[in-house]
């Protein structure tokens, strides 16, 4: 039986990649991150949207201009990228959103430990450097102007605008209405005042929270519109490169969570270059591929870490949940305009071309899809992880030639690699070992180093 999203994939398998006309919206990209995560746990999903909105209209209010309105907005849909990323339990994410976000009991070691490694992340994707330092410094305490330093280095006024956006947000409780809640709240922030948060900044509080819009837009299922409208350019485009380079933000935010797997993503996507390449792609459906192999395992973002680094082996129950991240792959990138190629690409990367993988049983695989399949099982028999070494190249190559006899994936992309191996191995290589420097989010970085 051929339900919607079968229908979506092949409608998408059948069709060219429109690559002279890459068209995909910052927008639409910033929110990928918690639309992901809205699968795991919705209730996160509504703080980052909630402090994003919050965060724009404090910096509206407090007549920044257009550029740092869309900072803010995007600081705050990204602020919680790492302590999301590496939450293995979410309850204490729960109690942190509820009750005490400012206290640090979710934090135990560092309050600002994920503030650095999110900037870390976010800093090298152009439209993302000023978000990231504000993200870098957003749990910093005004401490009556003590706070507009942190560690020697200048706290923006961004940074204090998330700070409070970050309080007002999980402040409203869902079991009484806002509008009743809205006095207590302004009161609570003004006995924060000058401690906890910019004078400034509250002022530009008072003023908006006078609305009862401002609380009902802030507490509206319908925040992603809401928010879409705040965002000056909505329209604004990513061309191929900007997409491309945004897609390795997004394949280190996937890496991140998972040290068996930290820089997979990376080795995924170069590998698929250079089959793409060998196999007759031209120059743009090879960078195009590149953002399908970042891309390909972004629906392990609504996998819980506990499950992805579970030292043991998976109980059935636990695998039936990681074999779903093919699936979240496709529902996440379709909510984006313009990765139609990308997500067939992607997201069909544990199918087989006898139409025994997963999720979806497809055996109607483009090339695009069957490289990604290919490079994805290359990277992980050949890359080391901390459990075991890399397979070398005659066991690898029996591997895979034993998957092409076993109908899984194709001979004439196993052949490419065959033909290349050394070099496209060693590519692969470079780019992992690349991506652990210019990521430098490790356990042992920390703020100031
Ligand atoms: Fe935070
Ligand atoms: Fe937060
Ligand atoms: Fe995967």
């Amino acid at each position: 039986m051929t339900n919607g999203h079968s229908l979506n994939i092949q409608m998408a398998m059948k069709a060219r990649p429109p690559l002279d006309e890459i068209d995909v919206e910052l927008f639409s990209m910033v929110l990928c991150f918690s639309r992901a995560i809205e699968f795991l746990h919705p209730k996160i999903s509504e703080h980052h949207l909630r402090v994003a909105y919050v965060a724009s209209c404090l910096a509206e209010e407090l007549d920044l201009g257009q550029e740092e309105i869309q900072d803010a907005l995007i600081a705050g849909a990204l602020h919680d990228v790492v302590a999301v990323s590496s939450a293995m339990h979410f309850d204490l994410f729960d109690d942190a959103l509820t009750r005490s976000h400012s206290s640090g009991r979710w934090f135990p070691e560092n309050l600002h430990q994920h503030g650095w490694e999110g900037y870390l992340l976010l800093r090298d994707f152009a439209p993302f450097a000023k978000a990231a330092l504000a993200i870098r410094f957003h749990h910093v305490n005004w401490d009556f102007g003590h706070g507009s330093e942190f560690d020697g280095q200048p706290v923006p006024l961004i940074s204090h605008i998330l700070r409070l956006a970050d309080r007002i947000s999980v402040m409203p409780e869902n079991e009484h209405n806002v509008l009743a809640q809205a006095s207590g709240i302004r009161l609570a922030i003004a006995a924060e005042t000058g401690r906890c948060f910019m004078p400034m900044v509250v002022a530009a509080f008072d003023g908006i929270s006078e609305k009862e819009s401002f609380w009902l837009d802030l507490t509206s299922p319908h925040k992603e519109e809401i928010v879409r409208c705040r965002f000056g350019n909505s329209k604004l485009s990513l061309g191929l490169d900007g997409l491309y380079q945004l897609a390795r933000v997004f394949g280190k935010m996937i890496d991140y969570r998972s040290p068996f797997t930290a820089t997979h993503s990376s080795g995924v996507a170069a590998t698929s270059e250079e089959l793409a390449a060998r196999l007759g792609m031209s120059p743009n459906e090879t960078t195009l591929i590149g953002v399908a192999g970042n891309l390909h395992d972004i629906g392990k973002l609504a996998v819980s870490t506990e499950i992805l680094n579970k030292p043991g082996p998976l109980t059935p129950a636990e695998m039936f949940i990681i074999r779903q991240h093919p699936y979240y792959t496709h529902r996440i990138l379709s909510m984006v305009p313009g990765l139609e190629t990308v997500n067939t690409w992607a997201a069909l990367h544990h199918e087989r071309l006898d139409g025994k993988g997963y999720p979806f049983r497809s055996r109607e695989l483009t090339l695009g899809s069957r490289i990604v399949a290919v490079a994805d099982v290359f990277t992980a028999i050949t890359e080391n992880r901390p459990y075991r070494s890399g397979m070398a190249r005659a066991q690898c190559l029996a591997v895979l030639d034993e998957l092409v006899t076993d109908g899984a994936i194709n001979g004439d992309v196993v052949a490419a690699l065959r033909g290349d191996f050394e070099q496209i191995h060693h590519i692969r290589c470079q780019s992992q070992q690349a991506h652990v420097h210019t990521c430098s989010v490790s356990v042992s970085a920390s703020p100031g180093a």
